[in-house]
């Protein structure tokens, strides 16, 4: 029996050995939420029995055998102190403009591939990989890496579908329906379809006028070392619509169920961990002994609440000194006067915190990590969005009934007041998130096992050509039918010019005919 059971796991281990794949993943983004995302995908596929290289600005500590990283944090200095939550309240930062996003972006990455360090590795030749797993944040740049190594690649895409990322892979969502994701409205309205239909067009333009700009941004940083393969060098248009697939930090229960193409798969909730970490022992039993709730409040990573305004802070802490509840305020800075019942800590450990039974409501900025671990833990939120999709993410949050939207500005202490007394009293909004926490774990693999099941799909169908979307190959023109609606008008015109004529002759010849007679 005990001699069967480790012949079993000798020959796991050896199987495991020759097909686990190579993979690289390529998380450049100086920010800790994307750094979350890629160490997702570094946990699962090492989970699944592969090998995998990752290019990442924060490589963890101790990595286990089979992950090898590429260390790219000298990548920071390109991106200091762009996000500030004082420049978003006095609106001088709007990041809501696309083409800002990806001229920042773009220029980040050109950047940072050209440092050594990415020179170096891509040089090498011992350097093989099965797949590519780049995430796609405002730039095309990093699809450059499968031109190296000759294989396929997937986008990670870190958003709900949204149609910057949905044309590399299919065509242009339908504005009648769907909103932009970087609006900060959650509406379909003459004018916001005529907005999203400006910014379709512009997009599809810019990619096509600046496509020679691309290619010599391709062939700089990836040229050497793909002539040096004996590799053909292609053109930049040609790699970027070539993904094989694109995995997406999405769910339905955070969406708006427009339609997808074959090769886009949802696998939002991948960076939660199947087992959610204790809390440490302070936490445990200050959330134990909270019998009237703990509301969590945290701005996320990417931005400081050390930044909001000292009158704002003080504001906040006096609408939280009168309630009944525990507030944990995750702030980065110690501050004098705490209210009994407010708990301040430089970390916190989120997930955790949710999880606890007596955490009655989440106040958040609305990022979509903190979405998804709200809705598997089934608090409500009250969300206070500063840039991209988090206006979006709280609105649909509000639609789907477990969130509320309140601005961070002056009057946001005496709106605070009104809305948490709201949602703690109303019991829709806990039901509503117990709901659609209920639809979020309700999927037929988990989504960590979902992204190693389609990252070994890709390399084992060798680039799932088959799921590709035909509208890559398809004329702008023929999508917009233009060419059927020409026809067809010229059609009516010239068979109203022909009805008409053929009126006049025989007006014409029975006028004759009475002259006649
Ligand atoms: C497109 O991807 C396939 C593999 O998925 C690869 O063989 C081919 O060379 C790629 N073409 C371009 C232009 O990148």
């Amino acid at each position: 029996m005990c001699c069967c059971n480790s012949i079993v796991v000798l020959l796991t281990l050896v199987l495991n050995c020759c097909y686990g794949y190579k993979v690289l993943a390529v998380f450049p983004m100086p920010g800790k939420s994307h750094s979350i995302l890629g160490e997702g995908y570094v946990r699962h596929l090492l989970a699944a029995g592969h090998e995998v290289t990752y290019i990442t600005p924060f490589p963890v500590k101790d990595p286990p055998s089979r992950l090898r990283q590429v260390d790219i944090s000298e990548n920071f200095a390109f991106m200091r102190n762009i996000l500030d939550v004082r420049k978003f309240m006095s609106k001088e930062l709007d990041i809501q403009n696309y083409f800002l996003v990806h001229n920042v972006m773009n220029s980040m990455l050109y950047d940072t591939y050209r440092m050594p360090v990415i020179q170096k590795f891509i040089n090498d030749p011992k350097e093989q990989y099965d797949a590519v797993v780049v995430e796609w944040l405002y730039s095309e740049l990093s699809a450059g890496f499968s031109s190296v190594f000759n294989c396929p690649f997937i986008w990670a895409s870190s958003m709900i579908p949204h149609t910057a990322v949905l044309s590399l892979i299919d065509g242009h969502v339908n504005p009648a329906y769907s909103v932009d994701h970087l609006s900060r409205d959650y509406t379909t309205t003459f004018w916001d379809r005529l907005y999203h239909w400006y910014y379709i067009t512009k997009l599809s333009y810019q990619r096509w006028s600046e496509r020679d700009t691309y290619n010599d941004q391709f062939k700089n940083v990836f040229g050497e070392a793909i002539t040096r393969r004996g590799h053909k060098l292609p053109q930049f248009d040609d790699v970027i619509y070539n993904g094989s697939l694109m995995l997406g930090n999405s769910h339905p229960a955070t969406g708006d169920n427009v339609a997808l193409p074959e090769n886009y798969k949802h696998i939002g909730g991948y960076h939660i961990k199947d087992v959610i970490e204790p809390l440490p022992k302070d936490l445990q039993k200050l959330m134990d002994e909270s019998k009237d709730g703990v509301i969590y409040f945290s701005m996320g990573s990417m931005l400081k609440s050390s930044e909001i305004p000292d009158d704002i802070k003080n504001g906040l802490l006096e609408v939280f000194g009168v309630l009944k509840q525990t507030v944990i305020w995750k702030l980065e800075q110690v501050i004098p006067n705490v209210p009994k019942n407010v708990h301040v800590v430089t970390w916190a450990p989120q997930q955790s915190i949710l999880a606890h039974p007596n955490c009655v409501l989440f106040i958040t900025h609305g990022g979509l990590l903190s979405i998804m671990e709200t809705l598997n833990t089934g608090v409500p939120i009250i969300g206070m969005p500063f840039f991209a999709d988090q206006y979006l993410n709280i609105a649909r949050a509000s639609a789907k009934g477990f969130g509320m939207r309140l601005d961070l500005d002056e009057k946001a202490p005496e709106k605070l007041r009104v809305a948490i007394k709201n949602m703690v009293e109303n019991p829709s909004y806990r039901q509503s998130a117990r709901k659609f926490s209920a639809i979020f774990k309700d999927n037929i693999a988990s989504p960590g096992q979902q992204l190693a099941y389609w990252v070994e799909y890709v390399i084992r169908t060798q680039g799932a050509f088959h799921l590709r979307s035909p509208a890559l190959q398809t004329s702008w023109y023929k999508k917009l039918s233009l060419d059927i609606f020409l026809v067809l008008l010229l059609g009516v015109i010239l068979s109203f010019k022909l009805c008409k004529s053929l009126l006049v002759v025989i007006k014409n010849g029975s006028g004759h005919k009475k002259k006649t007679a």
